[in-house]
Formats: C-alpha cells, sequence, structure tokens
C-alpha cells in the first residue's frame, strides 16, 4: 500500500495529489490514507501537506526501502518479497532462517547496517550504515545439483558486474567472486546453502557491496586494498538504482541457467576476469598447500585451472592474489 500511495505521488505538475483521490484510487478511507502518510513520514519521506491541495512528495530518503527497489525492479520472482531492516548483525543468517521456515523463492534480505557481517574464510565484513548495499537472496534452484552450487557465486559476480558497470564503474571479478576495480576490492559474495546428497534445500548468495563509502570511511587497514564504487566514478552512487540493476541482472541469469544451463553464464564470468592470464599465488584450502603459477581457465565445474611447474592444477576453494608479472 505505501508503495502505491508514492507512485501517486509521483505525478507530474505541481505535484500536490488530494487524500480523497488516493483513498478512491486506493479503494481506502482518507483516515487510512493519512495514516500511510504518516508512516511515510517517519520512513524518512518529506512530505508536505497543504488544506485544499492535498498531499506533495518533496524528499525521497537514501533508504534502500524496498518500495523504492520494487519501482526499478522488472522481476517475476527475485525481489518480490524484500526484508528490508535499519540494522541487523548479518543478512546471511536472517536469510538462512527464513529460508528454513519457508520464505518464498527470490526473497531478498536488506539491510543499512550489520553487527557481525561474514565473509569468506572466517574473516568479517564491514560496511558505514547507509553507505553500502548488504544482502542475501534465497533461491530453490531444485533444476541444480549440490556440486554446481559454487557456479552461484560466479552467477552472482555477474549480475553484480553488470549493475556496476551499468552506473558506469568498469569493474572486474577476481576468482572466484571478489569484484575489483583498479585491483582494490569493491564487492565480497559469501555463498551459504542447505543441502542433501542430491537436493539443494536453499542457497543463499550474500552480496556486499561498498557504494558510497568514501576514503576516510574505509577502515585503515583495508585502505590499500578496498575502495567503493562511488570512490571509483569520482561520484556518489544511487544506490536503489544500483540494487535493483543487480537484482533485475539475477533473475535475468538464472533464467538463462535454466533455459540453457551454465555455459553462457560462465563464458561471461570469464569476459569479466581479471585473474584468467595472470600469475597468481593460491593460498590455503588444498591439501596441495601454496603454490604460484599462471591462472589460464576455470572448468565447467566453476574451478580455477592454474599452471605451475608441476603441471597443471584444479582449485576449487581457496585465496587467489594476483602476482605483478616478474621483471625479466
Ligand atoms: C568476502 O569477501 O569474504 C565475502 C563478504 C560477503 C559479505 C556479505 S554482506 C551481506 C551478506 N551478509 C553477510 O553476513 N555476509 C554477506
Amino acid at each position: 500500500m505505501r508503495g502505491d500511495i508514492l507512485s501517486l505521488l509521483r505525478v507530474p505538475g505541481d505535484g500536490y495529489v488530494s487524500g480523497e483521490d488516493i483513498a478512491e484510487k486506493l479503494g481506502i478511507t482518507r483516515t487510512a490514507v493519512w495514516k500511510h502518510i504518516q508512516e511515510l513520514r517517519q520512513a524518512g519521506y518529506k512530505i508536505e501537506s497543504r488544506s485544499r491541495h492535498g498531499y506533495r512528495l518533496c524528499e525521497t530518503p537514501d533508504l534502500l526501502l524496498p518500495e523504492e527497489i520494487r519501482e526499478h525492479l522488472h522481476t517475476k520472482v527475485i525481489g518480490q518479497h524484500i526484508v528490508y531492516s535499519d540494522e541487523t548483525r548479518s543478512t546471511n543468517e536472517d536469510a538462512k532462517k527464513l529460508a528454513a521456515a519457508g520464505a518464498a523463492d527470490g526473497t531478498v534480505v536488506i539491510t543499512e547496517f550489520q553487527g557481525d557481517g561474514h565473509g569468506r574464510l572466517s574473516r568479517g565484513w564491514f560496511s558505514p550504515k547507509y553507505k553500502g548495499v548488504l544482502c542475501s537472496i534465497i533461491l530453490y534452484p531444485d533444476y541444480v545439483l549440490p556440486q554446481e552450487a559454487p557456479k552461484f557465486t560466479l552467477l552472482a559476480a555477474v549480475a553484480v558486474v553488470r549493475a556496476m558497470r551499468a552506473s558506469g564503474v568498469e569493474a572486474g571479478i577476481k576468482w572466484p567472486n571478489d569484484i575489483l576495480f583498479e585491483g582494490k576490492k569493491l564487492t565480497g559474495i559469501l555463498t551459504e546453502m542447505e543441502a542433501a546428497m542430491e537436493h539443494i534445500h536453499y542457497i543463499v548468495p550474500g552480496i556486499g557491496v561498498n557504494v558510497n563509502t568514501t576514503l576516510e570511511e574505509l577502515p585503515e587497514e583495508v585502505r590499500e586494498k578496498a575502495t567503493s564504487m562511488r570512490i571509483a566514478a569520482g561520484h556518489p552512487i544511487d544506490r536503489v538504482t544500483f540494487t535493483a540493476d543487480m537484482l533485475n541482472a539475477l533473475e535475468e541469469l538464472l533464467l538463462s541457467v535454466k533455459k540453457d544451463g551454465f555455459a553462457p553464464v560462465m563464458e561471461e564470468w570469464k569476459a569479466y576476469s581479471v585473474t584468467l592470464g595472470q600469475d597468481v599465488r593460491v593460498i590455503g584450502m588444498n591439501r596441495q598447500g601454496d603454490f604460484t603459477g599462471r591462472a589460464v581457465d576455470i572448468d565447467e565445474s566453476g574451478a580455477l585451472l592454474v599452471d605451475t611447474e608441476d603441471g597443471r592444477k584444479r582449485v576449487l576453494a581457496g585465496d587467489v592474489s594476483i602476482r605483478p608479472h616478474e621483471q625479466k
């Protein structure tokens, strides 16, 4: 209902819409309209009211409110249900609980601040309040086997890069899921799932994007390694449009997987990759230990293929650092 009222208030002309008109169009009483207007004001919208004219929307807050995001969505599944909070511990934790309780496919959990954001390899994820996009998407991909789950991380990375490029930020992907601009990290993705041997119960890609964080707001210890879309573009980015672009891209990519499998998504991932063709150091999580070599490709399961002095190695998990080309 709040979204419907906002749509009616976004009118050309002097911007005034009478309470009576709104009530009639939405089939509610004028008192109900007034109550919704009060709620919108509490959420941060500046709405003027003038006797005999009605209501006028003067200012929309810079918040990731569901009714704002939905305005830009053209999806059928992703984001039809959005769970928004001003603060939470971790959207991945919330999404996993909601998925276990049977939340709808495509539900998006999104927040302005996480008290305990999780990253890969037991790291954390910090983003100053109202500056990033912190979200997790609940998916029930019954058309995919559990061993294919890592590919959802690649797919999510492709969706983020598409949306970033639409905002003018030429980002690239470092295997498996870091999104970089000029070597510095803009986004992290943590995909978690609940599965049995042959069936994924749910899968939750969690995406953290540094959108409008300024250099001063980045924690000192990460300034060398991290950046934000705002720093990259040289101007603030509209978080709502960016979020909707990302969710629209996600649905498009999921539909393409259903139709044609993962191959086209993997090709797009390769086109955005900043890892392939580079000399890399592979760190941890493999029984092989740390090693160096040249990253040459990803295979059909999303594993990174690295040519080393001891032959080709397949990296399924871990961290990769790109090494500057050695001086000859
Ligand atoms: C990484 O780079 O290690 C992955 C970071 C993933 C962070 C996001 S923020 C939204 C979602 N909720 C979490 O707790 N983590 C992910």
